[in-house]
């Protein structure tokens, strides 16, 4: 699969990634190695230019996406709770209803007492919760994650990423998450695909099996470290390289 831009530039070239469901895959590389632009093909958000995309392949599949921008992009006239009912509310689902389901993934995402909250009254990591929430409140099949925590504080960071993984192991949805971050990818996911500049591509995969991952104190442990490391040369070999 390749993207290549009206203005010439080549982003991603030669991409061919299997993702299976339930998946929580990462796209680790550089800014610029095309991982905003490989995410956004397949949102459908932009055309493929070359090759095709099975993922999601059928049409009930497409719009079982939650994606989750780097900004929240919250409506900042409405409230918490008005802003995660909404994509419910666009769908059909009545007003009611979806304002019980959006009061209840507030709760899921620890905003149980903010659904009156107006955007500018939360902090950077409650309005991510909240564009975390406005995204599964749908359940979609597939999470689609862009440098969801890039701007945050990195104890918010940490919690955010906790959280999340608490709520992808209570759901099973399939999620591929970018981000620059090493310690990030591997904290997450299970797949780590590394992915180079300059034509986009991946390079390597790499995995963190679950087992590993279940650890008490993970982030913290030896075996993180390990994986850090390891994830932090492929990083380094794919710079070389490119
Ligand atoms: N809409 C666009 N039009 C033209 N070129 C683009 C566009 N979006 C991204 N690019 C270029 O494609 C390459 C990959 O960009 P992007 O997918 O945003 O990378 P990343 O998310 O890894 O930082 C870059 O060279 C970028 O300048
Ligand atoms: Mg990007």
């Amino acid at each position: 699969m390749a993207k290549r831009y009206a203005t010439g530039t080549l982003a991603v070239q030669g991409v061919d990634l299997d993702i299976a469901r339930g998946d929580f895959l990462a796209l680790l590389g550089p800014s610029g190695c095309g991982k905003s632009t490989l995410l956004r093909m397949i949102a459908g958000l932009i055309p493929v230019s070359e090759g095709a995309l099975d993922f999601p392949a059928d049409a009930a599949a497409r719009r079982s996406i939650g994606f989750v921008f780097q900004e929240p992009t919250l409506m900042p006239w409405a409230s918490a709770l008005r802003n995660v009912a909404l994509p419910l509310e666009l769908a059909g689902t009545p007003r009611r209803e979806a304002e019980a389901r959006a009061a209840e993934m507030l709760a899921r995402v620890e905003l149980a007492g903010f659904e009156h909250a107006y955007p500018r009254a939360l902090s950077g990591g409650m309005k991510m919760r909240v564009s975390i929430a406005r995204a599964l409140v749908t359940k979609p099949r597939l999470l689609l994650m862009d440098e969801p925590f890039a701007a945050l504080d990195e104890i918010t960071r940490f919690r955010l990423n906790a959280d999340l993984l608490d709520l992808w192991r209570a759901e099973r949805f399939t999620v591929i998450f970018v981000t620059h971050s090493v310690f990030e990818s591997v904290f997450l996911a299970e797949r780590i695909v590394v992915m180079a500049p300059r034509p986009g591509r991946i390079v390597r995969e790499l995995s963190v099996p679950a087992e590993d991952r279940a650890a008490p104190e993970f982030r913290t442990s030896a075996t993180y470290a390990a994986h850090c490391r390891e994830v932090s040369h492929a990083l380094a070999e794919a710079m070389e390289g490119a």
